[in-house]
């Protein structure tokens, strides 16, 4: 099998002066004042239900960018009739041809597209122009070329023949169709879960987050115009619990493919196991969920470097990724010199618009997610056993504006040394320096996930007695850098525990989940 060899996509600078940086507030204002008007996709049809919901950038909430339309149960179920329908051929077709589907929909956003594909993340989603271009435009190309190359090693593990007999695998879809569950706050994501079962030849019902839906609607006019057969992934949206519920009826779901919050995930794995009597197979459940992400410093560590490692890891993006470092446990004897450089580091932070490109942070997602944030920001204030280093303002008069936030907590169990929060607040714990051991101990016992950690030392021992003590405390562990940003064909991404089913997005391990292999012996 050959296919062009995947590299990743070059990552654009959009530095004064270059042609990128026009391009894209040109694109930004002209869809600012778009009105979007965003249907459901289910097969060769938009359908507008006329039932909308109001589309506002966070940054800007009175703003109204347009409005989705919401799925009712019988368009849930023509999604399914309608995917059902389009594997009788999707499925036959040869790998080749899927292939170059997916690589085209990948040239389109490189080339055409990359713009629409950032501006949209931008506006809908509260992206930095960086953040976007990582996301939208490198990401979601990488994840849909290293597939292809994954899925053509995969096709070529076969098993050994003899005399007389010739042993082969095929490597078919799954009997059925997959449902993709998606979140806002990587469009690279929303992309990459349809369409990685799609490339193996299944079908989907895709749902992504109605707080992604300008940069889904643009997803979906890439993969139509780079020929992805109508059928193979419709999109629906609309009230989530009802999509759920219509589609785990099916007898022929055959997989879920999931990155959301923990809880929704558990709920939807027990339903599953509710309805496996309905089902012709035994559905693959595959689900990338929460963090509660970790920087562990040694007393041998950088100060400089840790402390740009927790501005990084804590806030880009707002702290709004499932890696965001959020707990931080450091050295008593490094504590003054790392205080010193974060407080100058966060206080250098240029909070705003992401019109304005030199903008390092914006607003996070929605009212819900910033009240939460503010909550247990005004905790944190009152606690005794707790206290604001900087930041801890916020305001939502315009758009949903909380401020980087550091809080020292003086107990390692303190509420958001252990709570998910999804946003811009991380909690310190200083350790005494001969406690580092213990310390070890608690960042592995404190947290039901396990998604991403990094840890810091200058000692090559202490860095092999964290990575052994902290073997089942992070799926991606990072060693003297921060723990986000994860590369595809790099980094592989995915954790255990509560953080999900480790199937590592990106990788031959979960493009394998989508297949369901019939081995042929043949004699002669
Ligand atoms: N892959 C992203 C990261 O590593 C998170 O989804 O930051």
């Amino acid at each position: 099998f050959h296919v062009p060899k995947a590299v990743n996509e070059p990552v654009k600078t959009y530095a004064p002066g270059t042609p990128e940086r026009e391009e894209v507030l040109l694109t930004y204002k002209e869809l600012y004042n778009t009105k979007f008007d965003v249907p459901l996709y289910i097969g060769s049809e938009e359908i507008r239900t006329g039932k909308t919901a109001s589309i506002n950038p966070p940054h800007d909430h009175k703003h109204e960018c347009g409005v989705y339309h919401l799925a009712e149960k019988k368009h849930v179920e023509q999604a399914i009739e309608t995917a059902l329908e389009a594997r009788k051929k999707w499925a036959k077709l040869e790998w080749e041809q899927r292939a170059a589907v997916f690589l085209k929909a990948a040239d389109l956003i490189s080339g055409p597209y990359r713009q629409k594909m950032n501006a949209a993340t931008m506006i809908g989603q509260s992206k930095t122009i960086f953040q976007a271009e990582i996301d939208s435009a490198a990401e979601i190309c990488d994840f849909l070329r290293f597939n292809v190359e994954y899925m053509t090693e995969l096709y070529n593990e076969q098993p050994n023949s003899s005399d007389g007999c010739w042993n082969r695998v095929e490597y078919r879809p799954l009997e059925g169709f997959v449902y993709a569950i998606t979140p806002f706050n990587f469009t690279a994501i929303a992309g990459n879960l349809p369409s990685s079962a799609a490339l193996m030849g299944n079908v989907a019902v895709w749902k992504p987050s109605d707080s992604q839906m300008l940069s889904a609607q643009v997803l979906m006019e890439v993969f139509k115009e780079a020929g992805v057969p109508d059928g193979v992934i419709n999109m629906v949206m609309g009230d989530p619990e009802m999509i759920t519920d219509t589609v785990l009826k099916s007898p022929d779901f055959a997989g879920i493919h999931y990155t959301g919050s923990t809880a929704v995930f558990k709920n939807i794995w027990a339903k599953i196991g509710n309805n496996i009597h309905t089902y012709k197979s035994y559905p693959r459940i595959v689900g990338e969920t929460g963090g509660k992400d970790f920087i562990i410093a040694h007393p041998t560590s950088n100060p400089k470097q840790v402390a740009t490692a927790i501005t990084r890891g804590a806030f880009e993006f707002q702290g709004q990724k499932c890696s965001a470092a959020s707990r931080v446990y450091l050295p008593k004897s490094l504590w003054p010199e790392i205080k010193d450089f974060l407080v100058e580091d966060v206080q250098s932070i240029k909070m705003g618009s992401p019109e304005d490109l030199t903008n390092f942070f914006t607003a996070v997602i929605h009212e819900r997610s910033f009240d939460k944030l503010a909550s247990y920001i005004d905790k944190a204030k009152k606690d005794d056993d707790a206290e604001i280093v900087v930041g801890g303002n916020y305001d939502k008069s315009v758009g949903y504006f909380v401020e980087p936030t550091v809080i020292l907590a003086k107990d390692p169990h303190y509420t958001t040394m252990e709570e998910e929060l999804f946003g811009p607040v991380v909690t310190i714990y200083v350790y005494e320096d001969d406690k580092w051991e213990e310390t070890l101990h608690i960042v592995d016992n404190t947290s039901e996930y396990a998604l991403t950690g990094a840890i810091f030392s200058g000692d090559r021992y202490e860095a092999a007695k964290a990575t052994d003590i902290l073997q089942n405390a992070a799926g991606n562990f990072y060693i003297n850098d921060k723990p986000t940003g994860a590369v595809v064909g790099q980094q592989p991404f995915g954790g255990a525990r509560g953080s999900g089913t480790n199937d590592k997005a990106g990788s031959k391990l979960n493009l394998m989940r989508w297949i369901s292999p019939r081995l042929i012996k043949e004699t002669f």
